[in-house]
């Protein structure tokens, strides 16, 4: 293969939890749609780079197959090193281009195009579409991001002075150095009391802060092609495909539930799903999209059945006053989130079942198991809708409890060897592990070591004996509730 820009200046690989097989299979479960169990699906993403976001997919669920490719030799060879140091058999990175990818790669439950499509060049993007057509199993999902319209004008403008100061201007430190002389000779020069450069001013601080790596590949490569969601769903109907819900959590409420603003919209424009959100893009200025595809032939049902709650998990940070609450009476109680958000429930049901929640977390539970009741799904839907409560097809992949030989993530462990401070969790987020006797002791979790090798480990660290034993308790529970534990 050629070299590419990206293995010029290599692109921070990491996980994304919008773009989880099981964030997709959320709007399936609720629309009435199978979808296959994520611990044994078949995942394909499509420009991994070195597989940040798709090894810990492998690491989490052994009895799933993951696929990833990219175009870049640099990154594939970089993602086998880590798969081969954490000695994974159930994962393939492959160097190859979109577009002489095809059938032949096999039929999958679970493609990722993540960071891909709008930076690439129109043959490539109809490729990305043709490839999902031929590998998209017949119940699969597919996430496809993108930038988005109306927003992205505003980035488009900067980008275009920004690339007319960059003509000729070659390498990336060179692009990079040009780029940040450009920002602040606006910031600096261009007047505050107009609308037009108050708003291209804020643009350009977040460029500013952008890890310059993105920077150079997002802003600054030779593609930045921005879409409307209507012209996306336009495309992807044309390939046998349709929108089924967008990933992130915030969009749900609208889809559920809409605020006066959906219901603005909906009133001047009827309730089709995709002119819905269009209009909500328009009147928020939407710079980026995260869109879930299905195939075009399914039964999406967009009323949602509460029995389709009743199939799923939640998880949620829940508080509530410590003076005894009489859960059987209808006294109102006042729950707070860790939204800041407070609400006040009368109904038992609905109280023990938040009880219950608030509980349990960070794990997850059952909605069987928590309540029968259609009151108590609804309210949940509407909890997780508001961003309170989590909603999720299955229970999380971490241990709570700590084995009697704690062992950790081996892919964390492998990160802080190689130096870094941020490690991926069980549960796909990126978590900051600073300090230097955390990162210490976290090393120690390779599943040889009991509880009392672990306190005669920080006692050796320089801990008084006394302490040891709240301390290992303490640590080990702390690792537990990032999901950086595996037993
Ligand atoms: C912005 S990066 C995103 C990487 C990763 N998906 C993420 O979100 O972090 C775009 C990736 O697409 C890959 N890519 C670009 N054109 C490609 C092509 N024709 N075939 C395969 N991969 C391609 C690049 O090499 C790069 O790794």
């Amino acid at each position: 293969m050629p070299e590419t820009l990206y293995d010029q200046v290599a692109y921070p690989s990491r996980p994304f939890q919008q773009t989880h097989p099981s964030r997709m299979a959320l709007p399936a479960a609720l629309f009435g749609l199978a979808f296959a169990p994520v611990a044994t699906a078949r995942v394909l993403e499509v420009g991994c780079g070195e597989g940040g976001n798709i090894i810990p997919l492998a690491l989490s669920y052994p009895k799933a197959t993951v696929v990833g490719f990219d175009l870049a030799e640099t990154a594939i060879a970089a993602g086998r090193r880590t798969v081969d140091s954490l000695g994974l058999d159930n994962i393939t990175l492959k160097t190859l281009d979109i577009l002489e990818a095809g059938a032949d790669l096999g039929q999958f439950d679970y493609i990722i195009v993540h960071g891909v499509y709008s930076w690439v060049p129109e043959a490539v993007r109809e490729g990305v579409m043709r490839l999902i057509d031929a590998c998209l199993a017949p119940d699969g999902l597919a996430f496809v991001s993108y930038n988005a319209l109306p927003g992205c004008h505003l980035r488009l403008l900067v980008r275009e002075m920004v690339m007319h100061h960059l003509r000729g201007v070659k390498g990336f430190e060179a692009r990079l150095a040009a780029t940040h002389e450009f920002l602040h000779l606006f910031l600096a020069n261009a007047p505050d009391n107009d609308p037009t450069t108050v708003a291209i001013k804020t643009y350009c601080h977040s460029m500013l802060d952008r890890d310059p790596r993105v920077l150079f590949h997002d802003e600054l490569g030779p593609v930045f092609q921005p879409f409307y969601l209507s012209e996306f769903v336009d495309e992807a109907r044309r390939w046998g495909l349709d929108f089924l819900a967008e990933s992130e959590g915030v969009w749900w409420r609208e889809e559920l539930f809409p605020s006066a603003r959906g219901k603005a919209v909906e009133s001047l424009i009827g309730s089709d799903p995709v002119a819905l959100h269009q209009y909500l893009d328009f009147l928020t200025a939407r710079v980026f999209r995260q869109s879930i595809l299905c195939r075009a032939d399914r039964a999406v049902d967009r009323v949602v059945d509460q029995g389709r709650v009743r199939g799923l998990w939640v998880t949620g940070s829940v508080r509530w006053p410590d003076t005894a609450v009489d859960l059987d009476s209808l006294a109102p109680m006042r729950f707070e989130f860790a939204t800041g958000a407070a609400i006040s429930l009368d109904a038992p049901v609905l109280k023990r079942a938040l009880c219950a929640i608030g509980r349990a977390w960070p794990s997850a539970i059952a909605i069987a198991d928590l309540a029968d009741e259609p009151d108590v799904h609804e309210g949940l839907l509407q909890l997780f809708c508001a961003g309170h409560l989590e909603l999720a097809v299955g229970p999380p992949p971490f241990a709570l409890e700590p084995s009697a030989r704690p062992r950790s993530s081996p892919l964390a462990r492998l990160q802080l060897d190689g130096g870094a401070t941020t490690v991926t969790s069980l549960d796909h987020a990126t978590i900051a592990l600073e300090d230097a006797p955390s990162r210490r002791f976290f090393e120690l979790l390779d599943g040889s070591r009991t509880h009392d090798d672990l306190r005669d480990a920080v006692i050796a660290d320089g801990h008084p004996p006394e302490d040891a034993p709240d301390l290992v308790a303490k640590q080990l529970n702390g690792l537990a509730r990032l999901g950086l534990l595996i037993a």
